[in-house]
């Protein structure tokens, strides 16, 4: 490997959380790289924790170029998907930290999607009360969004994400090149989240993906190390004034209320996260504009944009008898709800987000228009 170049082509953001501070590091040939991991605690075991799909792709790489910095590296490979999302799943990386012997110095590594990343992270939020651990994301998803900031979970039946904690990783090593492996409709979804930065805080991030979008669907190595780049740099500016979402960071939720409904009415895994994100935003765009906040043209916009990037924008009707008492219930359930009151995250200006909650007629509304919009 050329180490020259790949340095070359590293970029570094840094999350500011006083003794929680953290690099993200993003460029391409990372993923076997040592200097990619210099700096993380020395132990005397590393466990990585990945799935079954990425396994066979990089898994014996980052294990090869770990095995210089600790002497033992375990390995558990879960399976794989949002429905696998569980307690039993979290069970088997326990599992495996004890059956390994693994102590409260042990650096856990999460190689995956935001589902391994998520999943790890509590685990290792819980393991011995705590052990550190880093966040090798290879989806776009978590490169720009799940990998940073520390939230960790896994889901109950009823409610996406319920069960977790806020802990901070070591360090995010997002290697591009893993990028070029994911399927197309991944590739979709985790533009959901690279474009829900704009509306919230950057409308000429939002022009840039509109001008770059067709290199960012061709996997284009710059397009995508800018777009990682600047989408961390928003998260990390966002996630540095509010690390356990008092309020700010809410915005990062854009398109999450309408979204987790969907991803839980229609069961998990079915339409992916990022695809239900993109769906609602459109719908909390909509909903943004009937309070007056907004002007269709701006929804207009941000539908457009989020169909050329290859994601869905008519939502799914999730009950035949009852639709949107179906949505209503859903999204009670959602983490920024209180006493039962919906908090939508929505546009009062483009580029800027606010949190509050919306007459219940005018969101049936809203989930009438976006369910029959074609
Ligand atoms: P995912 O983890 O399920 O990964 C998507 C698919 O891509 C999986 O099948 C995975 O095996 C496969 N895959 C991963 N990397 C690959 C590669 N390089 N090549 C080929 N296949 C690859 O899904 P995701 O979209 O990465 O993450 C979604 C999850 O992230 C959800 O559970 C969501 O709740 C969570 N999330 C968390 C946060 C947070 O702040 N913690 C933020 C956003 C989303
Ligand atoms: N993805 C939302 C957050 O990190 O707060």
């Amino acid at each position: 490997m050329n180490t020259q170049t790949t340095t070359a082509h590293t970029e570094q953001v840094e999350i500011a959380l006083d003794d929680r501070s953290y690099g993200i590091f993003i460029g391409t040939g990372l993923l076997d790289q040592a200097s990619s991991y210099e700096g993380i605690p020395s132990a005397a075991s590393a466990l990585v924790v990945t799935n079954q799909t990425v396994a066979p792709l990089y898994l014996r790489r980052l294990v090869d170029v770990l095995s210089s910095r600790y002497a033992a590296v375990h390995t558990v490979a879960l399976p794989d998907g949002e429905v696998y999302k569980t307690w039993e799943s979290l069970n088997l990386i326990f599992d495996a930290l004890l059956g390994h012997g693994c102590d409260r110095k042990t650096v856990m590594f999460a190689l995956g999607g935001g589902v391994v990343g998520d999943m790890t992270g509590f685990a290792a939020a819980s393991y011995m009360r705590g052990v550190p651990f880093v966040q090798v994301p290879t989806t776009l998803l978590a490169q720009v969004d799940s990998s940073v900031g520390g939230k960790t979970a896994i889901n109950h039946p009823l409610g996406k994400n319920m069960i977790g904690a806020f802990y901070q990783p070591q360090r995010v090593v997002c290697d591009l090149d893993t990028l070029q492996t994911l399927p197309v409709r991944e590739l979709s979804a985790g533009l959901a989240e690279v474009i829900k930065y704009g509306p919230i805080a950057d409308m000429a991030f939002l022009a840039w993906i509109e001008d770059h979008i067709g290199a960012l669907m061709a996997r284009d190595t710059a397009a995508l190390a800018h777009a990682v780049k600047r989408s961390c740099e928003i998260k990390a500016w966002v996630v540095g004034q509010d690390e356990r979402e008092a309020g700010l960071r809410a915005v990062l939720n854009f398109g999450h209320t309408f979204g987790h409904a969907i991803e839980a009415g229609m069961g998990y895994g079915h339409w992916l996260h990022g695809e239900a994100v993109g769906c609602g935003m459109v719908m909390a765009a909509r909903l943004s504009e009937a309070l007056g906040l907004v002007d269709r043209s701006f929804v207009d916009r941000l539908k457009a944009l989020i169909e050329r990037a290859g994601l869905p924008t008519v939502a799914p009707v999730l009950d035949a008898q009852d639709n949107v008492g179906r949505y209503l219930a859903l999204m009670r359930v959602d983490k920024k709800a209180e006493a039962g009151e919906i908090k939508f995250v929505l546009i009062d200006a483009p580029g800027r987000a606010t949190v509050r909650s919306a007459p219940d007629a005018l969101v049936a509304e809203v989930i009438r228009a976006s369910c029959a919009a074609t």
